[in-house]
């Protein structure tokens, strides 16, 4: 018993000569002195060894460390809130703050939203269908059959020989997709990422991005389609542009058209842009083909419809003036935060 007693003195002279000046230091005080597996538990122990006429007395000498040990970790803390704080007034508060950079859309999704909310209020709807396609979607029913010289135009990344999967070769894979679930009318933009076994230069890469366009209804004219790219092109490029269609092929449309925009770049002069000839080919499109309608038991002789695939590349290309397609998919930052600001 006096031998405890004079234990927790020596204890108490320990604790009254300790020094913490960090919070880590006051933190290892606590585990050492008042922790569940600290000194303070410790010497609580002993009181089932006190014989039981000194326990009242000896209770209250442990109470006493207790506090005492209490006091002195409420006196470390408080000497390092006030170190803390004095850390405080030196900094100052005026300094401007450092700003989080908001990310930037990619031009591509910028310009791809642009054209579908044009399409929009003309009242299209959005469709698409999956860039992994089989052949009857991207070819046979878009009436290239097979040993169709025409497949030659497009080289194809195929995954698998037979039966033949493939990387679709342009967005009019998802007019199959539409027209084999849905009824005339139809009102359809498929934008979409499309693949050909291109080498990739400056002008050519082997994925880019389109958007088909797709309206079937009966009494659908040449005139309609028209009138239709003609009010996407005001919308996008503004009223001063030029339109011309030059007469193309395509296996699924009949008649087809390719339609040319005077340059942007060169405001029609001639530029590498437009190759010197001061227009740019943009898209293609024709109405479409019976044999089309017909794959997917629609009656062409009571329904009729148009159908347009356009490159995103280019527009962006001539909206912003890009003059590498390569730019689009280096990720390089210096390229991407040009766009800061566009929606
Ligand atoms: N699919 C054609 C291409 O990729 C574009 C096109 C679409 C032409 C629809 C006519 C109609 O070149």
């Amino acid at each position: 018993m006096e031998q405890l007693l004079q234990q927790i003195e020596k204890y108490k002279q320990e604790i009254a000569e300790v020094k913490a000046e960090t919070i880590e230091a006051v933190e290892s005080f606590r585990i050492q002195y008042l922790g569940t597996k600290g000194l303070l538990k410790t010497v609580m122990g002993e009181m089932k060894n006190v014989p039981n006429e000194h326990k009242r007395a000896f209770g209250q000498v442990l109470n006493d460390f207790k506090v005492f040990v209490e006091n002195k970790f409420n006196d470390l803390q408080q000497s390092n809130v006030g170190s803390e704080a004095s850390a405080e007034k030196s900094i100052d508060w005026s300094l401007p703050g450092s700003f989080a950079p908001v990310g930037t859309r990619h031009p591509l999704t910028i310009v791809r939203n642009q054209i579908v909310s044009i399409f929009k209020t003309l009242g299209f709807a959005i469709a698409e269908g999956p860039e992994i396609e089989d052949d009857w979607h991207n070819f046979g029913a878009m009436n290239l059959p097979e040993d169709h010289p025409a497949r030659d135009m497009q080289d194809t990344f195929y995954i698998n020989q037979n039966p033949a999967w493939l990387l679709r070769t342009h967005t009019s894979s998802v007019q199959s997709r539409v027209l084999e679930s849905q009824k005339p009318p139809i009102r359809v933009i498929c934008p979409g990422r499309v693949y050909r076994n291109e080498t990739i230069s400056a002008r050519a890469h082997c994925f880019f991005h389109q958007i088909e366009g797709l309206y079937i209804d009966e009494n659908v004219s040449f005139a309609d389609l028209k009138q239709t790219l003609y009010f996407f092109v005001q919308e996008m490029f503004g009223k001063d542009v030029k339109v011309r269609f030059r007469p193309s092929y395509f296996p699924f449309t009949e008649p087809s058209a390719e339609m040319d925009i005077s340059c942007l770049i060169c405001g029609g002069d001639g530029c590498n842009v437009c190759k010197h000839t001061g227009w740019v080919e943009i898209l293609g499109s024709g109405m479409v083909h019976p044999k089309v309608l017909e794959n997917f038991g629609i009656d062409s002789t009571k329904y009729t419809g148009f159908a347009f695939g356009m490159g995103v590349e280019r527009i962006c290309q001539l909206k912003y003036r890009v003059n590498d397609l390569r730019l689009y998919s280096q990720n390089d930052v210096r390229f991407l935060k040009q766009f800061t600001g566009a929606v």
